[in-house]
């Protein structure tokens, strides 16, 4: 996920990834241009709920710790 890159490569987002992929935060909201909006695959639920608490939410927004 990106989350797992944000991880892994030590990048420093401040708050980034709070609830470590739990779908808990929303702190990963990312937001995509729409042509690759359209290559990730499909949203759960779960994480559809937690964007809606996502600040600043767009039609192509997702939760970064569970798009790849
Ligand atoms: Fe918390 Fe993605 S890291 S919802």
């Amino acid at each position: 996920t990106f989350l797992d890159v944000v991880v892994k490569q030590k990048l420093d987002f401040d708050g980034f990834g709070a609830c470590e992929g739990t779908i808990a935060c929303s702190t990963c909201h990312l937001i995509f241009e729409e042509g690759a909006y359209k290559q990730l695959g499909p949203i759960a639920e779960e994480e559809m709920d937690m964007l809606d608490l996502a600040d600043g939410l767009t039609h192509t927004s997702r939760l970064g710790c569970q798009v790849r």
